[in-house]
């Protein structure tokens, strides 16, 4: 099943999958859970001509009994209003727990609604990144990400059938926060508070560009010099953000910050040396590219795996750089990988 619930439409110039017409928006049946009480209606489509009728009222409880007879009758999407969006995903985040733990639910949802509901979150974060709640709720979020990533055998496999590959800061955000820290593990990096602070700095480390001009971020031709000095503020941006925050780790500033730089210190902000930067933020800097080049963009359309692959080979110069990139091959998959790079 694919991605179901789209983004809500957003001031920043990126291109909302949800027109305002649609008053009813799909949810997984998964993403509720038994014994909880809702408080948004839930609705079901008629297969014949796709009206949608009241099925359970809010403030209603519901159980496994009313799940079985879904079940029964092959009802695995449910519907709720438009307006109630936001009081949906905050009922699932509040949930995560159970369902991430839940053993009867297979992993390719629970990666689904994971990353369905940390992009609303994102989302919501972009649009106002200075409210505490919204930075609050991403902490608990990323817990949640990396007890499936670490708990979830077929973690890897689920996340890259359920990422979107068309490019947005949401998607882009989650994209790298997950493959970070599947990347820290395979680096050897298994204590899991070094993996949260990680995946924290993942998902926020482009948080800055909600402060570039969207008529930059998201310009379809070549940029000049001036625009391309104002795309390079938003690691910074991004750091003066979320520095004052309380619950932000410290350590997860540097991703933020130094996700740009470059070991021969030819990268920005800083230009800092290797020795300088955070193997933490060397890392998210393979997965940021990695994704940034498999993904479609305004301006382009998304390389192969194999190809990104490659280009990221001769970026890759240093010794750690180099130790790094050879663990992403082998998350991808050392036989596929090896032979995509040999065969190009
Ligand atoms: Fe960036
Ligand atoms: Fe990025």
């Amino acid at each position: 099943m694919k991605r179901l619930l789209p983004l809500l439409p957003s001031s920043s110039g990126e291109s909302p999958a949800l027109s305002p017409e649609d008053k009813y928006v799909p949810i997984r049946l998964d993403s509720v859970q038994n014994n909880t009480e809702l408080d948004f209606d839930l609705y079901l489509e008629n297969s014949k001509n796709g009206r949608k009728r009241l099925y359970r009222s809010r403030d209603l409880v519901f159980q496994d009994k009313h799940r079985e007879r879904l079940l029964e009758n092959n009802v695995s999407v449910l519907f709720i209003s438009r307006d109630d969006v936001d009081k949906y995903y905050a009922y699932v985040e509040s949930h995560l727990g159970t369902l991430v733990s839940n053993p009867d639910v297979v992993p390719k949802e629970k990666a689904s609604i994971l990353y369905e509901t940390s992009i609303h979150r994102i989302h919501q974060i972009l649009e106002d990144p200075e409210r505490p709640e919204n930075i609050d709720r991403s902490l608990v979020l990323v817990d949640h990400t990396i007890y499936f990533l670490i708990n979830e055998e077929r973690a890897l496999e689920s996340l890259l059938e359920t990422m979107s590959f068309d490019y947005s800061t949401y998607t882009h955000s989650m994209n790298v926060c997950a493959l970070s820290v599947l990347l820290a593990q395979r680096h050897g990096i298994d204590d899991q508070e070094t993996l949260k602070v990680l995946g924290i700095g993942g998902l926020l480390h482009d948080v800055g560009k909600s402060k570039i001009n969207p008529d930059v971020l998201f310009k379809k031709g070549p940029l000049n010099n001036d625009e391309w000095k104002l795309i390079k503020e938003h690691p910074a941006i991004g750091y003066d953000l979320l520095k004052a925050h309380e619950l932000i780790p410290k350590r997860s500033l540097s991703p933020v910050r130094h996700h740009h730089e470059r070991s021969d210190g030819s990268g920005y902000p800083d230009g800092l040396p290797e020795e300088s930067i955070d193997i933490l933020a060397s890392i998210v800097r393979v997965s940021d590219i990695f994704d940034a080049i498999t993904t479609n963009r305004c301006y382009k359309k998304a390389a192969p795996a194999f190809e990104a692959l490659n280009i990221m080979k001769d970026e890759m110069k240093s010794k750690r750089d180099k130790e790094i990139f050879q663990d992403f091959i082998m998350l991808l998959g050392p036989k596929r990988s090896k032979e995509m790079l040999l065969s190009h």
